[in-house]
């Protein structure tokens, strides 16, 4: 516990005592990072670099940049922005307490949180075993990107907990999945990979221990927390649901202690830093939200999905709150809130009805029909923000894995992504209603 708070209640104590929702509201006011304890909102800080008061004190700052007890019983001496500055602070340590980690660390990008992660638990000649199903850039980072530098990739269906212990060998140092995965929204029992990975590092000296990194991009820290259920490291765009406006891009690695300064060297050298004001905006419009919007979010999305299992246009849903999704006994495990409830999230993946060539070109008219007069559904990539996105995942976000393996996926050349947003369901419904009827 840093501080009393000065004059405003219990600020000064992290909320200890207070809930979840309370706590992404009202953060920490005070700590040995920052002193906001006479402002309602914290302010932006808008300095590069920060004042020395003498050579000693400069190098001191260097001396301890990386420790994982800034802010936990140690006092920061800030230098220059890429290497500390409170808002991310603020922000990182609002992140780490609603993920249930020990350290988080905030970056430019979700892509930028994920290589980093992947360069601080993986060196040359070291290996990577992954879902199969990802983020199309994700798959491109593995498979064309990290190689370059000597990491490489296999992959192995994390449902099968056969062959994730086949594909472990004594190089590997990451087992790596989203769930649901992007954009086909299969699901993985985390326990159940914890669990066979547990058992190959009971055998392992520590500094060859694989560590479990679960992307929670889709559901946030709101509807899932990877780390509660065996993970060691959960890795997110703040870009998408935490966001949740669509106005700035971030990431955020959610880290064990030890791996809080190595992280933190990878941002201050490779340079994928987030912006105070983009911290800001996460921390003071996102998070206070993302409860409120996501359960509004889960209400529109059971009801558009319940509408299109109901159209013969339609071949297939997939929505983790369908009665009848494949995965729904893992779902209803782990896509919970902190308050214990079921949270489906707010992404869908439907096909529509053919045999492949037919149900592409369906798609493609659909969807142009839907870009041209649809008012609440609009075409774009991205997720999570109060307007409702549709998209064509395997020409679009999934063009990085070729038709074949797309196939191979379960990535149909009809299968669309749908993003829900905040609108009132009765319209989404009427505009997909309006289109199905007139394009296909
Ligand atoms: C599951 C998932 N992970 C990571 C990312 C990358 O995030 P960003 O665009 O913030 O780099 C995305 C982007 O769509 C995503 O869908």
């Amino acid at each position: 516990m840093d501080g009393s708070g000065g004059g405003q209640g219990k600020g000064g104590d992290r909320g200890i005592g207070s809930r979840r929702a309370t706590r992404l509201i009202h953060g920490r006011s005070q700590s040995s990072m920052w002193e906001y304890s006479h402002h309602a909102i914290p302010p932006i800080t808008a300095s590069t670099t920060f004042r020395l008061s003498s050579v000693s004190r400069g190098q001191k700052g260097f001396l301890a940049f990386g420790s994982p007890d800034l802010g936990h019983g140690e006092s920061p001496t800030y230098i220059y922005d890429r290497l500390d500055e409170p808002t991310t602070s603020m922000l990182e340590e609002v992140l780490a307490d609603g993920e249930g980690g020990d350290r988080a660390v905030a970056f430019a990008c979700g892509m930028s949180a994920i290589s980093s992660t992947l360069m601080a638990c993986c060196s040359v000649g070291q290996s990577i075993v992954a879902h199969p199903v990802m983020y199309g850039c994700t798959y491109s980072l593995l498979t064309k990107q990290l190689p370059r530098f000597g990491i490489t990739t296999v992959f192995a269906d994390m449902r099968d907990p056969e062959a994730i212990r086949l594909a472990i060998t004594a190089d590997t140092r990451v087992v790596y999945f989203e769930t649901p995965a992007n954009p086909t929204l299969e699901c993985i029992d985390i326990q159940n990979v914890a669990t066979v990975v547990g058992a190959i590092n009971a055998a392992r000296p520590v500094e060859q221990r694989v560590r479990i990194v679960v992307d929670n991009t889709f559901q946030t820290l709101w509807g899932q927390r990877p780390i509660e259920s065996g993970a060691d490291i959960v890795v997110a765009s703040l870009t998408k649901n935490v966001g949740g406006f669509g106005v700035d891009m971030g990431g955020v690695a959610v880290v064990p202690r030890e791996l809080c300064g190595p992280l933190k060297g990878i941002r201050k050298d490779f340079g994928g830093v987030l912006p105070p004001a983009s911290a800001w905006d996460f921390q003071v419009y996102g998070l206070s939200t993302l409860p409120v919007r996501l359960a509004r979010q889960v209400q529109t999305s059971r009801a558009v999905a319940e509408f299109l299992a109901s159209h013969p246009a339609v071949s297939r849903v997939s929505y983790p709150g369908l009665p009848d999704y494949e995965f729904r006994e893992i779902a209803e495990k782990q896509m919970r809130t902190p308050e214990g409830e079921f949270c489906p999230g707010h992404m869908i993946y439907f096909e529509l009805a053919g045999d492949p060539e037919i149900s592409a070109n369906r798609r493609e008219r659909f969807i142009n029909y839907l870009a041209e007069h649809a008012y609440s559904i609009m075409l774009a990539v991205s997720l999570g923000m109060t307007k409702t996105l549709i998209e064509a995942p395997g020409l679009m976000t999934h063009s990085s894995f070729d038709p074949e393996t797309q196939m191979k996926l379960g990535i149909h050349p009809g299968g669309i992504r749908l993003a829900i947003g905040l609108e009132d369901a009765r319209d989404v419904i009427s505009d997909l209603s309006e289109a199905l009827e007139n394009s296909i």
